[in-house]
């Protein structure tokens, strides 16, 4: 098919996440169509490249087209593609949980529950913390205190736990018992019978993703962690965007090193190769729910595909590649070399550039938007527009460009992609300056 016939029959038929459709499906509108990647680069259908400034929505860990991981989906397609997992098992989900039980210290995670998605792992977790109570003999303990601010997922559950009203949409709250709150102070100022009834506290750890890549004060996890001890409730971590190395440590709670009670992994599970989720929960959690199968001591949740073993098999070979390749050890000084890059970048805007935050690999870059400026024009999306042309493709969140590279992104490729993005701030903000610092080197041949 012709680029042209597949944005047709997209425009026709297809209704994309989080998209103004109308936009979207404009004459004018002619929406990137992606052919095939390999590293950090993606393909559109007219052989232009693009770094993937923001690793597929924060999914894509070693590169596209890996040849381990894509390997090891083989593999497992040579066996069996899928299998349900209600009844029976098989050893890429095995391998993997007992993998994943093993990258925590003894007596802590050591139980994982498949699921698909990020949102879905989310869910489990609170479903888990509710039906632990009942089953401990506490019914009352129903409030589930979030964050504002706070991006859980979509399914309503998930979104009910959000801090961010225009994610909730119709939603709403659901009359869901969720409190949000600002801080960790805010803990300590409940009252205590309104403390007896906290099911459990979720946090994204380290940094909050979608309100715009937002970092918490370093000793905030450890707080909580004794909040939580203190009153004998349940922390859930929400790592689906900060885990498998983002922020520099394997996790983001090893930064402080603080183990919650359940853990939410998703997105990177796989290296980004396809939808896995893992709930990880104590024995503690667990052996509530272990009883006669009469007593209904079961956790009655699970999809057509969980635990999927293309998932799985992927899974494994992403945590390979961390043994193998030193994968954190080599992104140390990338890291280091973005932060200095950041303030490269803010020193020679200062008037375009309100703020840079960075948690390990992953940045937001807010600008100011110009004064007297029409409040309704999208000043990040853009930005990002302009950026493509360029060779970069990443998403804003407001006014935030977010810059969340592959781990395995060179220092030279980040370079790239810093160039393009600074000079896609200048271009739209300054359009009549001439551009400065990075020198934006012409796009590599198509053939590297
Ligand atoms: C912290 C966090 N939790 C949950 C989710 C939802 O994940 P998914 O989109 O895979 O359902 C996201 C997605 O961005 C996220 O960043």
């Amino acid at each position: 098919m012709t680029t042209a016939e597949i944005q047709a029959l997209d425009k026709a038929h297809v209704w994309h996440p989080f998209t103004p459709m109308a936009e979207w499906c404009a004459p004018e509108a002619a929406p990137l169509v992606i052919e095939r990647a390999e590293g950090v680069w993606l393909y559109d259908t007219d052989g232009r490249r693009y770094f993937d400034g923001n690793s597929s929505i924060w999914t894509n860990l070693h590169g596209h087209r890996h040849p381990v991981i894509t390997a090891a989906i083989r593999e497992q397609l040579d066996r069996v593609a899928h299998v349900s997992f209600l009844g029976a098992t098989h050893e890429p989900a095995a391998r993997l949980a007992a993998e994943l039980v093993a990258l925590f210290p003894p007596d802590t995670l050591s139980r994982v529950f498949f699921s698909d998605d990020g949102s879905t792992a989310v869910e489990c977790a609170l479903r888990l913390a509710w039906q632990y109570w009942e089953w401990v003999g506490q019914p009352h303990r129903r409030t589930l205190i979030a964050f504002s601010g706070a991006y859980h997922g979509d399914t309503l559950g998930a979104a009910s736990l959000g801090g961010i009203p225009v994610f909730a949409g119709t939603a709403g709250r659901l009359g869901l018992p969720v409190r949000h709150i600002e801080d960790v102070d805010a803990l300590d100022a409940l009252r205590p019978e309104e403390k007896r009834t906290v099911a459990a506290i979720i946090i994204e750890p380290l940094v909050q993703g979608a309100a715009g890549i937002r970092l918490w004060p370093a000793g905030l996890l450890r707080r909580l962690r004794a909040w939580c001890d203190a009153h004998d409730t349940l922390l859930i971590f929400d790592e689906v965007m900060t885990g498998f190395g983002r922020t520099g440590r394997l996790f983001a709670g090893d930064h402080e090193a603080v183990t919650p009670d359940f853990l939410c992994l998703a997105k990177g599970l796989t290296g980004g190769y396809s939808p896995l989720a893992a709930t990880l929960t104590t024995r503690r959690v667990f052996q509530a729910f272990l009883g006669p199968a009469t007593e209904r001591r079961t956790f009655f949740y699970g999809h057509s595909y969980s635990g999927h073993p293309l998932g799985c098999a992927a899974a494994l070979a992403s945590l390979r590649l961390f043994r193998d390749h030193q994968v954190l050890e080599q992104l140390s000084p990338k890291i280091s070399h973005l932060a200095t890059a950041l303030q490269h970048l803010r020193q020679r805007h200062p008037s375009l550039i309100r703020d840079v935050r960075q948690c390990g690999f992953i940045a937001g870059i807010e600008i100011t938007p110009p004064t007297g400026h029409d409040p309704a024009r999208r000043w990040g999306a853009d930005i990002c527009l302009a950026a493509r042309p360029l060779g970069l493709l990443t998403r804003p969140i407001h006014n935030t460009l977010i810059l969340m590279p592959p781990l395995c992104t060179s220092i030279q490729e980040l370079d790239f992609a810093l160039a393009a993005l600074e000079s896609a701030i200048t271009r739209v903000l300054t359009p009549d300056a001439t551009p400065g610092g990075f020198q934006l080197q012409p796009l590599p041949p198509e053939a590297l």
